[in-house]
């Protein structure tokens, strides 16, 4: 008697079904899962910690206090400080930069000396190289996408890059690809050092939209599942914001140091229609920490009328004119927005041909 009898074996019919079920799942599957979410794997995690490790450490080195940045600061030598405080651009990506040569204009007007630019684009997209202003400007990224935490780890990584990159860097302002400048580079320079919008601590405030109420709020704070985020972030502590923000250095040094929320937001979404991580980390985040250092509006406009898939409205050719401009720098803050999304590709033309005559004339 054979010891194993093949065609008799109850094995082989139980084993061709389990070998056939991934298959069929393979199949079957994409139509009724939602798409595969990225996730933030330890590799990537790890990566990011040594980069926040170093930011922080040479951070903690240097002076980063309103009163290093006044003009009449003496130098231990007796002479007066030329030092001047710049603004981190940071761009966030996930295609070409359409709008490079209206922001080559804005930066063109001002010195160097002022300014910094960094890109994080995503490395799974082929994106042309640029040249002039924005040549060599693009910092080690990795995979973005939406309803995943990997916008939030984009947008530290880019704020740890520009700590470390220069001591200099006072405020870090977060744009994408389909963002516009509304006013000329010096009026937002003036804007941002005017040393009377110092918070009650006499720092630099934060523009950086921060809302409790919002009515989808409880499907976003239980996207991960019903109270993942306790004790980290109770109900009452989430907030929403726009995903586009102008920080003071003090507190991207914050964000950079968080774990503790960090850890919760980074965990994937069961519910991917409530999943916008990057909306409500920064905002919860700085309103946990720092509330009173913060103006709670962004600098950044964006229309929501009409929204589609948690899309804004995107700005066509036609519309772009001299009065929409206007329109768009009115905000309900006691200043101006200076900047403003989304804008199609498209829109660079007319544009371009409105930039020195509207938009950074003022
Ligand atoms: C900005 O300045 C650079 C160097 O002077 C010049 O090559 C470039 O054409 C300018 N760009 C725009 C859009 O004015
Ligand atoms: C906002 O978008 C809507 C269309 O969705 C448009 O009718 C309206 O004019 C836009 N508002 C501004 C201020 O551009
Ligand atoms: C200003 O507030 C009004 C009333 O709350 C609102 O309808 C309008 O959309 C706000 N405008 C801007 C630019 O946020």
């Amino acid at each position: 008697m054979p010891i194993v009898s093949y065609p008799s074996s109850p094995l082989i019919p139980t084993l061709t079904l389990l070998l056939c079920l991934p298959v069929l799942f393979y199949f079957i599957a994409p139509s009724f899962l939602p798409p595969r979410r990225l996730t933030i794997t330890a590799p990537d995690e790890f990566d990011d910690l040594s980069l926040f490790h170093k930011a922080i450490s040479l951070s903690s080195s240097t002076s980063t206090s309103v009163k290093s940045h006044l003009p009449s600061t003496k130098s231990r030598l007796g002479s007066t400080s030329t030092f001047r405080p710049k603004i981190a651009f940071l761009f966030l990506t996930n295609s070409d930069l359409y709008f490079i040569p209206l922001w080559e204009k804005f930066f063109n007007q001002t010195r160097p000396s002022l300014y910094n630019i960094y890109v994080h684009a995503d490395p799974s997209v082929k994106i042309t190289p640029p040249t002039g202003v924005f040549a060599d400007k693009f910092i080690p990224s990795k995979r973005t996408q939406r309803s995943s935490p990997t916008l939030i780890s984009a947008a530290r990584r880019l704020l740890a890059t520009a700590l470390l990159d220069d001591p200099s860097n006072a405020y870090f302002t977060l744009v994408s690809q389909n963002c516009i400048p509304l006013h000329s580079f010096n009026y937002l320079y003036k804007f941002l050092f005017d040393l009377h919008k110092l918070s009650k601590n006499l720092e630099y405030l934060s523009y950086i939209e921060i809302l409790s109420d919002s009515p989808t709020l409880w499907d976003r704070y239980n996207a991960r599942g019903e109270n993942v985020m306790t004790p980290e972030v109770s109900f009452d502590q989430f907030r929403v914001g726009s995903q586009f923000f102008t920080l003071s250095r003090r507190h991207a040094l914050k964000v950079i140091e968080d774990r503790r929320l960090w850890n919760k937001f980074k965990m994937p979404c069961i519910n991917v229609e409530s999943c916008y991580p990057e909306e409500h980390y920064f905002p919860t985040l700085l309103s946990m920490t720092d509330l009173e250092g913060c103006s709670q509006y962004t600098l950044t406009r964006v229309n929501w009328t009409d929204s589609v898939d948690g899309h804004p409205h995107t700005y066509n050719p036609p519309e772009v004119s001299p009065e929409l401009i206007h329109r768009l720098r009115r905000s309900n803050s006691s200043y101006s927005y200076m900047f403003a999304r989304k804008f199609s590709p498209g829109c660079l033309k007319p544009l371009m041909e409105i930039a020195d005559s509207v938009i950074f004339k003022d």
